[in-house]
């Protein structure tokens, strides 16, 4: 399965955070803000990766992840030369994408929750368009999707000014091969952008956008702004030191899912030994 991780953008919200670096290389907690929804995709089943960023930010990308091959990835690289929206990474992408099935997910989202990986593979699986709505107090900062009672979507709607439900469309999408074919045929938002609302809008319109609810043993935290990234780190930390297991770490679902076997773990941990990164990778071979 193929996978996008769009760690582009200005992070102007973040400011002056993101003056020299590229906001998904921020820190949420104890990882790069990026390794989150990386292991999201992964959870999803996807191995073959496309990480778009911004042209000066491309080389610190390749140091942080290489080829991916040390995770049991093919990670590849591709530039956005300016922020023109998230739809705009099907035209980028085209290549990639190949007409194949492929999810794509937002660099500074943070997904948490106990059946995340059943939900994201069945995402995975298809058919149409798979997009997942999740109840937040404040919808008008974000795509609003409105359903009916049998939990079809009949409105989605970027940013309303009165938003006609509380379901906000969430960073994780999941697209037929014919997306990028849909991207192509989008015009330019009133802000300059292509919006990825006006991608789910048209599978809508056919018929082939199913939307799945995320309820409230989910958490999804998007990490735009100095508090909202605050609140991440803080969640990250109090589920992490209550419980001991980590969020969000490559190593360990590429492990889990069999992407690596132990020795790869072991390779990945000799240089980081003794960095608490690196013993909580060893507790986890240790039990095996
Ligand atoms: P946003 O948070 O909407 O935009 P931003 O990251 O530029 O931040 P700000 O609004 O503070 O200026 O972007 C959502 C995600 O999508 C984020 O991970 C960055 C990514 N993105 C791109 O990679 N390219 C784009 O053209 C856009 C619009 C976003």
């Amino acid at each position: 399965m193929k996978g996008i991780v769009l760690s582009g953008g200005s992070g102007t919200r973040l400011y002056p955070m993101t003056r020299a670096a590229n906001k998904q290389l921020l820190p949420i907690y104890n990882k790069p803000m990026v390794y989150y929804p990386l292991s999201t995709l992964m959870l999803a089943g996807c191995r073959q990766i496309l990480l778009v960023v911004n042209p000066q930010d491309e080389e610190a990308y390749r140091r942080l992840f290489g080829d991916g091959r040390q995770w049991g990835l093919e990670i590849s690289y591709a530039v956005q030369p300016r922020p023109g929206g998230i739809a705009e990474v099907f035209l980028i992408g085209r290549e990639f994408v190949g007409g194949d099935r492929v999810g794509l997910i937002l660099g500074d989202n943070l997904f948490y929750g106990d059946s995340l990986p059943a939900v994201a593979e069945r995402g995975a699986r298809g058919p149409g368009a798979v997009i997942y709505a999740y109840w937040v107090s404040d919808p008008s900062a974000y795509g609003v999707i409105e359903l009916d009672a049998d939990e079809r979507p009949v409105s989605i709607v970027e940013k309303p000014r009165q938003p006609h439900s509380n379901w906000a469309v969430t960073g994780l999408y999941f697209y037929d091969g014919d997306v990028c074919d849909v991207a192509a045929g989008l015009t330019r938002s009133a802000r300059g952008e292509l919006e990825i609302t006006d991608i789910n809008a048209h599978y809508m319109r056919v018929g082939r956008l199913t939307v799945e609810k995320l309820g409230r043993g989910y958490a999804w935290l998007d990490t735009g702004t100095p508090s909202s990234l605050l609140r991440a780190a803080q969640f990250v930390e109090t589920v992490e030191s209550r419980q001991g297991l980590q969020i969000g770490s490559p190593e360990e679902v590429a492990w889990r899912k069999g992407y690596i076997d132990n020795a790869g773990l072991e390779r990945l941990i000799q240089p980081i030994r003794e960095s608490e990164y690196g013993k909580y990778l060893q507790g986890l071979l240790a039990r095996g």
